[in-house]
C-alpha cells in the first residue's frame, strides 16, 4: 500500500493551529461526517448502554464523547495525542459540567498509555485515517479492550485505484499517510483476533457532505476564513475539499464503519 512520509508532528501541527479551527467551523465540534446524527448511529450498532466504559481513539475536541455521556450516562475517555485538543476538550468538558463521567488523556494511538482490558467499547470515528499503523492502532484497541468488548468506527478509506499524483494530492492535503480500504480493515481486525460484525460501505453519502463543507466554506465561511488565517489557506481548502469531491465521485475515495468483537476468554 502507499504511502505518504507524514508524521505524528505533522498531524499535531494541523489540529494545534488554523486547518484544525477549520475543520471545527466545517463539520462542528464533532469533527467527522454526518455530525450527532453519525455518532447516534455508530452508538446504536455498538450497544453503548449507561454501564458502558468506552475509549474513544483520537477524541480531539470530545465532542461526541461529550455526546455519549449525555446521552447514555456512560463513562468516557478521550485519547488525543494533540495537546491543544486534549486542553480545549478539557474545558468544554468542564462547561458541559460532564467531567465526571468525561476525561481525556495525551497519548498515542499506537502505544495508548492504558492497561490491558480497560474497556467495554474502543470507539473511533473520521481519524484513524491520520494514524501511519493502523495495525498497530487495532492490536493496540483489542490489548484495552476487556474479552468479550466491542470495536466501533469510521473511517474515510480508498475504495478505487487512483494514480500516484491524485494519491498525493488528496492525502497531502489532508495529511494522511494513507487510507485504508473497507476490506482492509476488516482483514486487520480479523488478523487481530477480532470477529468482525459488521462492515459497511457509506461511501454513496460521501460526495453530498464534501459538497455541503465546500458550500459552507465558499459562501457563509469564506470572509471569515480570509480574515483570520488568509486567502492562501482559504483557496488551498477549497481547492483540497473540490479533490475529495471529484475522487470520491470517481468512487476512488469514501467511508466506511466497522463493529468488531473480542473474543470472551
Ligand atoms: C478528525 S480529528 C478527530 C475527530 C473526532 N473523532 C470527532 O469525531 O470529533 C483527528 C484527531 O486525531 C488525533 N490524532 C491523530 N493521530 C493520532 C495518534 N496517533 N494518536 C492520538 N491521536 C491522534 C489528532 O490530534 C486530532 O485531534
Amino acid at each position: 500500500m502507499k504511502r505518504l512520509d507524514v508524521s505524528l508532528e505533522d498531524v499535531q501541527e494541523v489540529y494545534a493551529g488554523p486547518v484544525g479551527v477549520l475543520w471545527e467551523l466545517l463539520m462542528g465540534e464533532e469533527i467527522h461526517v454526518g455530525g450527532w446524527e453519525d455518532t447516534e448511529t455508530l452508538a446504536a450498532l455498538a450497544g453503548v448502554t449507561g454501564n458502558a466504559r468506552i475509549l474513544d481513539v483520537c477524541s480531539a475536541l470530545g465532542g461526541p464523547a461529550r455526546h455519549l455521556a449525555g446521552r447514555f450516562g456512560c463513562r468516557v475517555v478521550g485519547l488525543d495525542a494533540t495537546p491543544k485538543m486534549i486542553e480545549e476538550a478539557e474545558r468544554r468538558t468542564a462547561g458541559a459540567a460532564l467531567s465526571h463521567l468525561v476525561s481525556f488523556r495525551l497519548g498515542d494511538a499506537l502505544d495508548m498509555p492504558f492497561a490491558d482490558a480497560s474497556f467495554d467499547i474502543v470507539w473511533g470515528q473520521d481519524a484513524w485515517c491520520y494514524v501511519t499503523d493502523k495495525a498497530q492502532l487495532i492490536r493496540e484497541a483489542h490489548r484495552v479492550l476487556r474479552p468479550g468488548g466491542t470495536i466501533a468506527f469510521t473511517d474515510w478509506v480508498q475504495t478505487g485505484a487512483m494514480d500516484d499524483a491524485i494519491f498525493e494530492n488528496l492525502h497531502r492535503f489532508m495529511v494522511f499517510p494513507y487510507t485504508e480500504t473497507v476490506e482492509g480493515y476488516a482483514l486487520l481486525l480479523e488478523e487481530t483476533g477480532f470477529a468482525v460484525a459488521r462492515l459497511e460501505d457509506i461511501s454513496s453519502s460521501f460526495p453530498a457532505f464534501c459538497r455541503e463543507y465546500r458550500r459552507v466554506l465558499t459562501t457563509t465561511l469564506r470572509d471569515q476564513i480570509c480574515a483570520r488565517f488568509g486567502e492562501e489557506l482559504f483557496r488551498a481548502a477549497e481547492q483540497g475539499i473540490a479533490g475529495w469531491i471529484d475522487a470520491a465521485v470517481r468512487g476512488q475515495v469514501g467511508r466506511g464503519r466497522w463493529i468488531g468483537w473480542k473474543a470472551e476468554e
